[in-house]
């Protein structure tokens, strides 16, 4: 089906919310602050509104909230390592050099799966160049090579760089390795840093893996469930010791999130909203997947994790017609969605900003602080279910801001 059947007046589809101009995405990659600009690069599929044919699409933000696109920052090149896909990964800022560390992948079933490196050549890091010698030569544990072994994740840590990348054992367990280098291109396989308790052949995907506060949280994409699991704990001796954890998207709603920290120190999130409609809907939508809003992640005194939005998403320029409701209630909702302007841009907010609920198209966020929830709103019928199920209502004294288009 061709994509330029997207219908920017479609009423589920969201507006503050980024997305593609049209077609699939999923996973976040390669979120970075690069000279000032916020870049989010994410697995795009440029020809169907279904999976398949992964590229890196890319777009830049100012604030977080406002974002333009940019073209294709990374497509797979015939005959290469990622010749069927350029699959999940991050940026690094290597002495001034934006590098990429992805997933290349070939094979029938997508099953050869490789570290790949690319470089930007420019501020903009619009264009890139793929480092001639992929794949990059990772030594792998011979008894986790079958199920998988992807996504990247790097970071600068006592004078050396680290990898943790998701892996899994034919017969075992889920998997996070972990590896150093110095230069970024050689690297040493170190150990295995955390496994699941489950035996199910599958992959963690996409960890996280940062300190936040006096801890180190570990963040991992748990593929069987469709949910993530941010764990808390202490690094210790090349190892992962888990204390407390968080469940995140229990209904398979949010995915693949991906953190970076950014010039002022804050450890931000953003994740993948998946849909929950069938293909034939995708395809007949012509776009598919929504990223999260950027939510920053702190831990409180009791090492408990804290998930909010980040100020921008609340700050007055975007409350440009703030209405101040009181005593919404599953009576009344409808009266008031009625009332609004565009009944897919809202934001409600209670007067301590404990409760935020952002309501973009067939969005629904919910942060109840210190948590975060999302769930899909595809029929409006079943708003007030949803709503209902997710304990917000009746809630007294809401505030009602409704927000401009703020893609460009
Ligand atoms: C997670 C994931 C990653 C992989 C990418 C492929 O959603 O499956 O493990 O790199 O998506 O698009």
């Amino acid at each position: 089906m061709p994509a330029d059947n997207v219908r920017l007046d479609d009423p589920l589809r969201p507006r503050f919310h980024f997305l593609p101009p049209k077609n699939w995405m999923n996973d976040p990659n390669g979120l970075i602050q690069w000279q000032g600009r916020y870049h989010l690069f994410y697995q795009h599929n440029p020809h169907a509104a279904v999976w398949g044919d992964i590229h890196w699409g890319h777009a830049v933000s100012d604030d977080l909230v406002h974002w333009e696109h940019l073209p294709i920052a990374l497509a797979p090149t015939p005959n290469s390592p990622d010749a069927r896909g350029v699959w999940s990964g991050c940026i690094v800022d290597n002495n001034g050099v934006a590098t990429a560390i992805y997933t290349g992948v070939t094979g029938e079933k997508h099953e050869k799966q490789v570290v790949c490196i690319a470089t930007s050549t420019d501020d903009d890091l619009i264009k890139w160049e793929k480092y001639a010698q992929n794949p990059v030569q990772m030594e792998i544990p011979a008894h986790l090579t079958k199920a998988g072994f992807r996504d990247p994740y790097v970071w600068w840590h006592e004078g050396q760089w680290k990898m943790v990348i998701g892996a899994g054992a034919l017969g075992g367990a889920e998997h996070v390795l972990l590896y150093t280098s110095d230069d970024l291109y050689q690297w040493e396989y170190i150990d295995i840093l955390f496994s699941s308790e489950n035996q199910n052949e599958h992959v963690y995907e996409c960890p996280n893996f940062f300190k936040l506060g006096n801890k180190w949280v570990l963040m991992v994409s748990v593929m069987e469930e469709l949910h993530v699991d941010v764990f808390v704990g202490l690094f210790w001796q090349n190892h992962f010791i888990p204390e407390t954890y968080t469940r995140i998207g229990k209904d398979g709603s949010f995915f693949a999130p991906l953190t970076f920290e950014d010039d002022d120190h804050r450890r931000i999130m953003i994740g993948w909203i998946r849909e929950q409609r069938s293909i034939p809907q995708h395809q007949a939508a012509g776009w598919a997947g929504v990223m999260s809003t950027p939510i920053e992640m702190m831990l409180l005194d009791n090492n408990q994790l804290a998930l909010t939005p980040v100020h921008e998403m609340l700050n007055s320029d975007l409350a440009t017609s703030y209405r101040q409701f009181t005593d919404v209630s599953p009576e009344n909702l409808a009266d008031l969605q009625a009332t609004l302007p565009s009944n897919r841009l809202k934001v409600v907010v209670s007067d301590d900003l404990s409760k935020v609920i952002f309501i973009d198209g067939s969005v629904v966020e919910y942060f109840n602080f210190p948590e975060y929830h999302v769930r899909r709103i595809y029929d409006r019928v079943a708003d007030l279910t949803v709503l209902a199920d997710l304990d917000i209502l009746p809630q007294k004294r809401l505030g009602v801001w409704t927000m401009p288009n703020t893609l460009t």
